[in-house]
């Protein structure tokens, strides 16, 4: 069996520097606050997470972040807290990571990476990252005394790592620290540096957070997927079939054959959001052999899709139908299909547009219509 890893995240300043009235750890990036994003991103590798909440806070964190993690209340300095926190360390952990609140960022990856190089029977592993800056060492009346060689220099990050007993020693001591592995290099324990990353940033000032923001917008536009569907149906020959399209019935025009509703614009939609998703297609969600979906309306299907894309932690930022065919006319009801079909979905902005084609194809001798539809979906990583 893998080694079990405890991940302890002091969150308990109140965030002076920033500046925000509220703990720093309860601020607010883009969808979540500073303390979720840690968790959610050390919450792959912990068997366990004890959080270190500003004291009186306790139970809003607890809240925020669910059963699953424990919170505690933190001390007086970064040291005081990460000491409460080890207290409450299941036995079982082989090894501990020390993250901070503040490295909101830092990535599940990372702290693989750190994890992998305990297992490779390091003791204690930090993170760090070449300086770009020349480091002095200065007096109190601010004259050099020192210029440590820069290409031998590194800035350390979080999450450190630690064979459980290694760092439980160094912390019975009582010395004020800022970083942990401070404490294990004095009891001369080897500390290994592994490569750090630019996103584990420490978020101390409003310009930090506004570089952490950048992170995480670049990653959801990486995220931003395209999808298409088409659908086509032949009218019937039996002259009472009730024609449906866009989510509306239209009176006096004759149906279509098909499984369900025959609503080819309702079903391309739903095509592009599975095809946007990578959730398969309409027929591999909505089986033709399915007595669920048999005499299912386009609006129940759509919004039956729109369950799923979201369930799969995607949201919708529009949706653009064609439809092709000699009839039903468009135009005179485009707005009222816009609003069927966005209702459908939830609210989304959705594009209804028609056309023709010169006479040609079974379209255009009218014979059947069919729909070709795009949709743009966003991933939310949860
Ligand atoms: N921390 C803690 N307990 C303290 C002080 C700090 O758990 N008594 C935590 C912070 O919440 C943060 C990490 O240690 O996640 C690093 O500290 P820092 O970035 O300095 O955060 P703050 O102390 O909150 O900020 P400031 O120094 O600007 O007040
Ligand atoms: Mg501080």
């Amino acid at each position: 069996m893998t080694d079990l890893v405890a991940v302890i995240i002091p969150a308990g300043g109140s965030g002076e520097r920033l500046g925000a009235k509220i703990p720093k750890a309860l601020v607010q990036l883009a969808d979540k606050t500073l303390i979720e994003h840690a968790v959610a991103q050390m919450a792959p590798v912990a068997s366990q997470i004890i959080v270190a909440a500003p004291a009186g806070y306790e139970e809003q964190f607890q809240q925020l972040l669910g059963s699953e993690v424990t919170v505690v209340t933190g001390g007086l300095t970064r040291t005081l807290s990460v000491k409460k926190a080890l207290a409450h360390v299941d036995k079982g952990n082989e090894f501990i990571l020390v993250h901070d609140a503040a490295r909101a960022l830092a990535s599940t990856d990372l702290a693989l990476r750190v994890i992998d190089s305990l297992r490779a029977g390091e003791k204690a592993v930090i993170p760090g990252l070449p300086v770009v800056d020349t480091i002095k060492r200065v007096d109190a009346d601010n004259y050099v005394t020192k210029t440590p060689t820069r290409s031998k220099l590194r800035a350390i990050q979080t999450p450190q790592g630690f064979a459980r007993k290694v760092l439980i020693k160094a912390h019975s001591s009582a010395d004020d620290v800022t970083d942990d592995a401070g404490l294990v290099e004095d009891r001369g324990v080897d500390v290994k540096v592994i490569l750090g990353e630019d996103r584990a940033l420490k978020i101390t000032t409003m310009s930090d957070l506004e570089i952490a923001h950048k992170y995480l917008i670049s990653e959801s536009s990486n995220q931003i997927r395209v999808g298409i569907g088409t659908d086509a149906h032949a009218f019937s020959s039996d002259p009472s079939r009730s024609m449906w399209l866009a989510g509306l019935l239209w009176p006096n025009e004759i149906g279509v054959d098909g499984h369900s509703d025959g609503d080819v614009a309702a079903h391309a939609i739903c095509d592009a959001l599975f095809s946007a998703s990578g959730l398969g297609d309409l027929g591999s969600n909505f089986g033709t052999s399915d007595p669920k979906y048999s005499g299912a309306s386009g609006s129940q299907l759509l919004a039956e899709a729109l369950e799923r894309v979201q369930a799969a932690g995607f949201s919708i930022n529009n949706v653009a139908v064609q439809i092709v065919g000699n009839r039903p006319k468009i135009g005179p009801r485009r707005a009222e299909a816009i609003a069927a079909l966005s209702q459908a979905l939830g609210g989304v902005a959705v594009s209804v547009s028609a056309t023709t084609t010169d006479g040609l194809g079974f379209t255009g001798e009218g014979r059947g219509i069919s729909a070709i539809a795009t949709a743009l979906l966003s991933y939310r990583a949860r």
